[in-house]
């Protein structure tokens, strides 16, 4: 028998290690191998996912046309922060074969590209087709078959046609017909092969740099009114294009298409603060629900909130009309259930506090429209470009805000994760990314109920990333820029990304990864 000295002694023991338990939260959840308690399902899709621009390179080779990031570049070289371009990239347009091989290495079976428009119709408009780049993409699908890997098609991953352009981009409702008339195309010569696509990547960050700021070509920097209209009729392209497939080609082809909007997490800077709280809200419904809402809420359209916020602005800002147009019965109707998945592209999560006016600030712009001081958190680690830091418990919460926001019935589709650094083989900061930021998913799915069907790590390889040119990298593969190969080599990452898919969970001990990437406290 054991003295009661004896068993107050471990009753404090327990207590002690119960609590330890509770406040280190994750942890608990990971057995003693470092393996964690919860799995992937098998019908689980594993991909890795890569963007024309940003890999292919051939920019102007067999009959391509220029797209916006051609023209940009070669007019303003200096633009990207080391001054280069993707005129060669990872040459994917000739090693195609090799990243089939990469792939197939990882053990996963979905592989997410972006089709070139202006590869496919130089002009932009289908009245010329470029036969060598038709060739290109079929072969490319037929390898990719034949090593059994899926893949996931993006129409529209940024690269408009520099002659769409010059007519004003997307804030041209004409450029609708336009995209439309390249769907159909796409649609036509590919979707035999190809099941599922996406029609548009990151509605949001492409109107908001692209037409709205200056982070991204063609640097239109209409703060509060391109931004809008650029929003507006994309999300009209979208819906446009979902619904020829949904009418001409789905009956024959059986296939699924949706969209891939992003998001950043929104964290009130201080949780007891009811205003810090309410402006993360706002941003989140004034960044995401602004695409969102129109395609996947109930009621369809604009979120309240933010049709109020900005027609109340513009009228005070002496507009005749809001600055964010109206949809017509009809477009909402049209857009409402326009996505047959919830594509997700999730990096990173920003601290928020309300403000009337920051320094950087226009007026009018989206930013104003907003009213949120948008921030970094000095705690969590920013390991490669500026904008990116790591915090992984934003992943799970942005997960749980859609499923809140949008319910269950349409599954969420990870089309991109992922985290850069200034390169090397030993990552061991992106292997603790993936594994935190793939368990923080995990406990989305098992604990809190999202619907989460599909996972794409950002990104196979390293490439051109956009205005940071090749400083940071993305990619599980090294790409030696230099050789004349452009030799694939796996990193750390890739290894363990590797096991993740072959095992359908995530072993904290695989890669030992030093104590100062562990970030043990996020
Ligand atoms: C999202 C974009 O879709 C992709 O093109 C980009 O490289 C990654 N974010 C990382 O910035």
């Amino acid at each position: 028998m054991q003295s009661p000295s004896r068993v107050a002694h471990i009753a404090v023991i327990l207590v002690c290690f119960s609590l330890l338990c509770l406040t280190r939260g994750v942890n608990t959840l990971v057995n003693g191998n470092g393996l964690s308690n919860y799995t992937f399902p098998d019908n689980f899709m594993f991909g890795v996912a890569t963007a024309a621009y940003q890999v292919e390179g051939a920019w102007n080779e067999d009959g391509k046309g220029e797209s916006i990031w051609d023209t940009y570049l070669h007019k303003h070289p200096n633009y990207t922060l080391d001054h280069s371009n993707g005129d060669v990239a990872a040459d994917s347009y000739h090693k195609y074969k090799q990243d089939i091989t990469i792939i197939k290495s990882l053990g996963v079976k979905y592989y997410r590209i972006s089709l070139s428009w202006t590869r496919l119709l130089p002009n932009g408009t289908d009245n010329y087709i470029n036969k060598a780049g038709v060739r290109y993409y079929r072969r490319f699908f037929e390898e990719m078959l034949k090593a059994k890997i899926t893949p996931v098609v993006t129409l529209f991953h940024w690269d408009l046609p520099t002659a769409l352009m010059d007519l004003g981009g997307w804030t041209n409702p004409k450029v609708i017909d336009y995209f439309e008339d390249y769907a159909r195309i796409a649609f036509t010569l590919f979707g035999d092969i190809v099941k599922t696509w996406t029609t548009m990547n990151e509605l949001h960050q492409h109107c908001f740099n692209s037409y709205g700021g200056d982070y991204f070509v063609p640097v239109l920097q209409s703060h509060g009114i391109g931004v809008y209209l650029c929003s507006h009729y994309m999300l009209l392209g979208h819906a446009r294009v979902y619904h020829l497939y949904d009418k001409e080609f789905r009956p024959k082809q059986k296939g699924k298409i949706g969209v891939t909007l992003d998001a950043f997490y929104a964290e009130p800077k201080d949780s007891n603060k009811k205003e810090d709280r309410e402006a993360a809200e706002r941003y989140l419904q004034m960044r995401l629900g602004l695409f969102a809402h129109p395609i996947y809420s109930e009621e369809g359209d604009y979120p309240k909130m933010v049709r109020e916020i900005i027609d109340k602005k513009s009228e005070r800002q002496g507009y005749p009309r809001s600055r964010l147009p109206y949809f017509t019965p009809k477009e909402v109707a049209m857009l409402r259930g326009s996505s047959d998945f919830f594509g997700l592209n999730h990096y990173t999560t920003y601290i928020m506090s309300p403000s009337e006016m920051e320094p950087t600030w226009k007026i009018p712009s989206a930013d104003h429209d907003t009213g949120v001081k948008i921030e970094q958190h000095p705690d969590w680690p920013i390991p490669g470009a500026g904008w990116l830091s790591f915090y992984p418990p934003g992943f799970r919460k942005l997960l749980n805000w859609i499923t809140k926001n949008y319910g269950t019935k349409v599954p969420i589709v990870v089309t991109e994760n992922g985290v850069s650094d200034f390169g090397g083989l030993t990552d061991y900061v992106r292997v603790s990314y993936y594994n935190k930021y793939m368990y923080q998913m995990l406990l989305a799915m098992h604990e809190d109920g999202c619907n989460i069907a599909g996972y794409f790590a950002w990104t196979l390889m390293d490439d051109f990333e956009w205005g940071d040119g090749y400083k940071v990298k993305f990619g599980l593969f090294h790409v030696d820029f230099e050789s004349p190969d452009k030799t694939r080599t796996p990193k750390l990452s890739a290894l363990n990304y590797r096991e993740i898919v072959r095992t359908r969970r995530i072993n904290f001990n695989f890669i030992k990864i030093p104590s100062y990437y562990k970030y043990d406290d996020l």
